[in-house]
């Protein structure tokens, strides 16, 4: 194959200054490491990063497809682009990612978006190059969503533009097919990166100062299960604690039906891993938990929280909820909020069912009105209002270790994020961002944490 990246680099060699790229990733983690990457393959080939769309020679936009709402925004922001695109002919306007990898988006962008030159989906990274390539050299508009196999970007640099939090994708893919979720069709099949790859990883972004490495998967409970040498998450995790450095490891999503106790005393035996776990419970029904084809039970979900609270009396959860599935009723709903007054958790993601075409619930003929649906999200919210409250209240007087990552809106406050994943402010100077400090909470609010620096 011809060596697209130093075509790219010699057509470019003759500009007084690089061509430069703006990218921006929606949606989860997962989405925005891959961004990193592409970032990575562009700077390779010569582009430099811009933050500045007007400046921009190529814009992409990395997008997402949860839900239509996401869909939507971007269709929206690829309209507002065709105005730059008319100012500057030469200008490059890319969409990759979830979103891309859908049949029915390129149709739709190839009708109704002809200003977008390059389209492609999550598993043609490394196919970028010979894209660009083409686009840059014909002039004509480029896409490709081909389903290439089993890819892992091992030898791609991320570019990453946080200097103290660092993502690190530990697989790709989802094999669960839950019945309201896009994620396995756009994603392929589940793939683990070799415990090799992932342990230089984190001891690289350790090594470069990265105060919290954040490790990524659809469900990183299934981690290894298939590498030629399986590894389990939880032997994984114990590796990743023992690299030297000052940093901290959380990890997201864990799937209820594969958490284990092994997984709960790897989380509490390693020092470095924060004592909070994000565990999508999505229903509390057990009806609708196997409609979703979740594969647990609400049983079953709380023996792994009264295992962790068994251990740690205030081991830290958080969620993922989906309000207003196809068909589920108020007793349903009300399953859903008794577990969150059980669970108590710190944190609830809320999201009204959005329905997907391609997935197995998008063919359930739904019975519940959009009004029902909305009604039943603000009751939920409100609950977890409560309970965030009175949890938010446990913390006043103690002290929590802040990795902090900004400045607050409030005049002289920095904020950051606690071991629990809570957003923690206290009046100090910004050369405490970038660096973890014991703050003693004073005041809860509704969304935060405050308190003073010890
Ligand atoms: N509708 C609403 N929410 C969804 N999620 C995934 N698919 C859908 C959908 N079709 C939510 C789930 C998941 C989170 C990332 O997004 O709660 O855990
Ligand atoms: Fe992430 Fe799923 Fe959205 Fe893709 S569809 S960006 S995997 S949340």
């Amino acid at each position: 194959m011809p060596d697209y990246v130093d075509m790219i680099k010699k057509a470019f060699s003759g500009r007084e200054a690089p061509p430069l790229c703006y990218l921006h990733s929606f949606g989860c983690q997962q989405n925005v490491s891959d961004g990193e990457k592409i970032l990575g393959v562009l700077c390779d080939m010569g582009y430099g990063v811009t933050e500045d769309m007007e400046n921009a020679d190529l814009i992409i936009y990395n997008t997402c497809a949860v839900r239509e709402g996401a869909e939507l925004k971007v269709y929206s922001l690829v309209g507002n682009l065709k105005k730059l695109k008319e100012n500057n002919p030469e200008l490059i306007i890319g969409l990759c990612g979830c979103m891309a990898q859908q049949e029915k988006t390129v149709e739709k962008i190839r009708k109704s978006y002809r200003h977008v030159d390059l389209i492609f989906g999550t598993y043609a990274l490394k196919e970028l190059p010979r894209l660009l390539y083409t686009v840059l050299t014909e002039k004509k508009p480029v896409s490709d969503i081909t389903e290439y196999d089993g890819v892992i970007p091992e030898d791609v640099t991320s570019v990453r533009k946080d200097s103290i939090k660092a993502s690190v994708p530990i697989m790709y893919g989802c094999d669960n097919f839950c019945s309201y979720c896009i994620v396995p069709y756009v994603r392929g099949r589940e793939r683990s990166r070799e415990p090799g790859a992932v342990l230089n990883e984190v001891r690289q972004l350790a090594e470069a100062g990265y105060k919290e490495i954040m490790l990524l998967g659809q469900n990183v409970n299934s981690y290894g299960k298939k590498l030629s040498e399986p590894v389990t998450f939880a032997e994984l995790l114990r590796e990743i604690d023992k690299i030297e450095g000052d940093f901290r490891i959380r990890f997201m999503s864990s799937h209820p039906k594969d958490a284990t106790k092994e997984l709960i005393d790897a989380v509490i035996d390693c020092d470095k891993v924060c004592k909070h776990l994000h565990l999508p419970l999505q229903s509390g029904s057990d009806r609708i938990l196997e409609a979703m084809n979740r594969r647990y039970t609400a049983e079953k979900y709380m023996e792994i929280v009264d295992y962790a609270r068994s251990r740690i009396p205030d081991f830290s959860f958080s969620t993922d909820i989906i309000v207003g599935f196809p068909n589920e009723t108020e007793e349903d709903f009300q399953d859903t909020l008794d577990i969150l007054k059980k669970v108590e958790y710190d944190n609830i993601f809320s999201f009204i069912y959005s329905i997907r075409s391609g997935t197995k619930a998008a063919l359930i003929e739904d019975k519940i009105s959009d009004e029902e649906k909305s009604g039943r999200m603000r009751r939920l919210l409100e609950l977890q209002r409560e309970i965030t409250d009175r949890r938010f209240k446990r913390f006043i007087g103690r002290t929590l270790d802040v990795l902090f990552d900004g400045e607050s809106n409030k005049e002289g406050f920095c904020s950051g994020k606690s071991d629990e994943f809570i957003i923690v402010e206290a009046k100090a100077d910004p050369s405490v961002i970038g660096q973890r400090k014991q703050v003693r909470i004073t005041n809860a609010f509704n969304w935060a944490l405050q308190g003073e620096l010890l």
